[in-house]
């Protein structure tokens, strides 16, 4: 774990009844809706299919999508990442958002373990996703309300294709902050719009094997500092996918017609980090500081450019007009980047190795990306959202989860590292049962912290098999 000092806010653990975390909630200014008692009727109330959205999804769990970093060198999948998928499938969930990142092309892969979807691997990720889909049969019965997608990816940015500590990046424009904390010295890096347009035909060759390896949908995404999401900041790139709102909504738009005309059928979501700041960096004593910056700052999708440390919905409301004009309902809703502001992104009480102290109560990182949620809920009611960020609540993740849903502030609640280390949570809350609260994630980030260090990711303080995984002692040694 790190050695930055101890957490300095009260820990969630010592909260003994919901009204204690409403107390909480009010007093860092962040009320949120907490049910005293999760409520299983509404989480087991099903989503109705209808236009973009391909089949029923019989309740309001989801699994968000996770990387392992523990594919072939070549980019297929392990018996780690195919028992990653049977315990999302095991989990009671009935969306599978995206299972994880899967690079469309070598040059994409964010580490030199991720999955690639070639022609090649093909029918081992169709394996993969029907792994998924028996195990979610055999512990619930039935898989004709689970819709199960598979997400996109380029790295851009943050590609490590072939050394897990070499980056090379391809990136979508010339970044003032970014460029120089990740080694980008010169214009070798930009992709060039002929580039680009090849890169969506690679992305819409990805989406129709995606098809038929039997998936529901494809999710393009958009989000954590990626290619996707990189574009919707690109106001200083020149060119057809650059400057202007439709401009820099091209790629998106581009990857969509390519799909409709080759992949007819498929469904397709976007997941979205909806707002974004500044970098954040080390301060002084360990805790997060924004980078320094004068005058207006352009390159944070979702950010005010007069106050970056302050989100400005325009835009991101702007992109989801965009996605329902399209017919894109699905929506998965996360934020900033896991790359230079984690704090934002997925809210811990221990930073991961590249981090920093959290220089807020975690609780309000959590409650900043509900409110922003219920927020697009209110203004696009027709869209599907998925909401992220909720593990850092731990045993409170099911009365704030009912409470959002019954409120009709979020459609459907997404869990990541929750499900590493309690993948029956979904099934356990939906059948009334008590939690079992040795098994809930308590953010140590030693998931993250992990592949920062070159190993594979999992949860190795509370998973019995990746307490005795090799990994476990070279993370801690
Ligand atoms: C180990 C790990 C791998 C992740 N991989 C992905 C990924 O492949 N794609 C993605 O969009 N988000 C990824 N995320 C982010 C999660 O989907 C999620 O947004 C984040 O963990 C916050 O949700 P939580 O509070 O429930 O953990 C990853 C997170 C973790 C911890
Ligand atoms: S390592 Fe386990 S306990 Fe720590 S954040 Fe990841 S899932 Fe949670």
């Amino acid at each position: 774990m790190s050695s930055l000092p101890a957490f300095r806010f009260p820990k969630l653990a010592t909260l003994r009844q919901a009204d204690d975390l409403r107390r909480r909630l009010a007093e860092l200014g962040r009320p949120l809706p907490v049910d005293d008692t999760p409520r299983p009727d509404v989480l087991g109330r099903p989503i109705q299919a209808g236009p973009g959205i391909p089949k029923p999804i019989g309740n309001r769990w989801a699994i968000l999508p996770m990387e392992g970093w523990d594919g072939t060198r070549d980019g297929r999948p392990t018996d780690l990442v195919r028992r990653r998928w049977r315990r999302f499938g095991q989990s009671g969930a009935k969306l599978i958002w995206g299972g994880e990142a899967i690079a469309v092309r070598p040059d994409g892969r964010a580490n030199p373990h991720q999955l690639v979807l070639s022609e090649a691997h093909l029918s081992e990720i169709e394996s993969l996703r029907a792994e998924l889909t028996a195990s979610h049969r055999e512990r619930h019965g039935e898989d004709r309300d689970l819709l199960v997608g598979l997400q996109l990816t380029h790295s851009g940015r943050f590609a490590r294709p072939n050394d897990k500590t070499r980056l090379e990046p391809r990136i979508a424009y010339r970044h003032p902050l970014l460029d120089a904390r990740f080694g980008i010295t010169d214009d070798r890096a930009v992709l060039t719009d002929t580039e680009v347009d090849d890169l969506i035909a690679d992305m819409v060759t990805a989406a129709v094997r995606a098809q038929r390896a039997g998936f529901d949908f494809v999710d393009l995404k958009h989000c954590h500092g990626y290619l996707g999401h990189e574009f919707l900041s690109a106001v200083t790139r020149p060119g057809r996918y650059g400057g202007s709102f439709s401009n820099r909504t091209r790629f998106l738009t581009d990857m969509v017609a390519g799909i409709r005309r080759d992949a007819p059928g498929l469904a397709i979501g976007v997941r979205l980090s909806l707002f974004d700041s500044l970098p954040y960096q080390k301060g002084p004593d360990g805790t997060g500081v924004p980078t320094a910056w004068s005058g207006r700052y352009v390159h944070a999708f979702g950010a005010n450019p007069d106050n970056p440390l302050e989100a400005d919905p325009a835009e991101p409301f702007a992109f989801l007009e965009l996605l329902e004009s399209l017919g894109i309902r699905l929506v998965c809703l996360t934020a900033a980047s896991p790359y230079y502001n984690p704090h934002l992104q997925r809210p811990a009480m221990t930073p991961p190795s590249d981090g920093y102290l959290p220089p807020e109560d975690p609780l309000v990182g959590v409650a900043r990306q509900i409110d922003a949620v219920a927020r697009a809920k209110a203004r696009f009611p027709n869209l599907v959202f998925v909401g992220s960020a909720y593990t850092y609540l731990q045993e409170w993740v099911p009365n704030v989860a009912s409470a959002q849903v019954a409120a009709g502030r979020v459609d459907s609640v997404g869990l990541g590292r929750m499900v590493l280390s309690y993948p029956d949570l979904p099934a356990d809350v939906l059948a009334g049962s008590p939690l079992q609260r040795r098994q809930v994630c308590r953010t140590f980030s030693e998931c993250t912290t992990g592949p920062r260090k070159g190993l594979v990711s999992g949860c190795f303080p509370l998973d019995d098999f990746y307490k005795n995984h090799p990994d476990a002692a070279r993370l801690r040694g």
